[in-house]
């Protein structure tokens, strides 16, 4: 692919994916540099970068701030020595980074897997760059072929949202754990979106924008800088 830099990592774990993921997350986290307020994303992909901006600070004094996505992202955070700060009580970030489900060759993503995507616009809203760092197959031609779009609605009259939903040709369907509804952070419920592939990702993510009872979906259009992209061999490579 033209425009991609090639990176070689060691690979430390056996799990493809796992490693895939621990790769392009170790490389994502070596561009943090000292002094920076940085957003920390959410998911598994993400985790590892909590992992080895701990290595940091302890091996070489690295020293930085995080504005956490998601209360689990807080409490790995705080656990691994991240100091955390308020979005509101930094003027800005000096970056963001964060997983994605899927990311198609304009580099639009769709995020909210883990339903947190809500609060990861807001803080990536809130940085120069997004770098987002996945595994390579999360690389498709077009979104929403395979992965179900998070929609994240209001509970109040959440049969009808779904049915707004509906009109836009997907199926919706609330996530559900233990038998009964996923809350997000937020307290909002999270709609799983079945559309057959997404063509125009800017169309509809500007109708769901729209939508009474929405308050954000996982389409992430135009949003994304740096893609960093991890195999189970070991390989990163950077989509600028
Ligand atoms: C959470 C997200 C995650 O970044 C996305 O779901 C990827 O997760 P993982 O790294 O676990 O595969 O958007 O809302």
């Amino acid at each position: 692919m033209a425009g991609v830099r090639p990176l070689r990592y060691l690979a430390r774990m056996t799990d493809g994916v796992a490693n895939a993921k621990r790769v392009a997350a170790f490389a994502a986290a070596d561009l943090v540099e000292s002094g920076m307020c940085v957003g920390l994303g959410t998911g598994s992909t993400f985790a590892f970068v909590i992992e080895r901006l701990a290595e940091r600070m302890r091996d070489e004094g690295l020293e930085l701030s995080g504005v956490p996505t998601s209360e689990a992202t807080a409490k790995l955070a705080k656990a691994a020595g991240i100091p955390l700060r308020d979005l509101d009580a930094v003027e800005r970030l000096d970056l963001a980074i964060d997983g994605a489900d899927e990311v198609d060759p304009q580099k639009n993503l769709i995020k909210g897997g883990g339903g947190a995507h809500l609060r990861e616009r807001i803080v990536a809203s809130a940085a120069p760059e997004l770098v987002v760092i996945v595994d390579d197959q999360k690389l498709v031609d077009v979104l929403g072929a395979k992965f179900l779009l998070p929609v994240e609605v209001v509970p109040l009259g959440w049969r009808h949202t779904a049915r707004r939903l509906a009109a836009t040709g997907c199926e919706p369907k609330r996530r559900e754990q233990n038998g009964g509804p996923v809350l997000s952070d937020n307290g909002n419920l999270l709609l799983d979106c079945k559309y057959d592939g997404i063509t125009d990702p800017t169309a509809l993510a500007r109708e769901l924008d729209s939508l009474v009872g929405v308050v954000d979906h996982g389409l992430f259009v135009g949003m994304a800088g740096r893609i960093v992209v991890g195999n189970s061999a070991g390989d990163v490579r950077l989509i600028p």
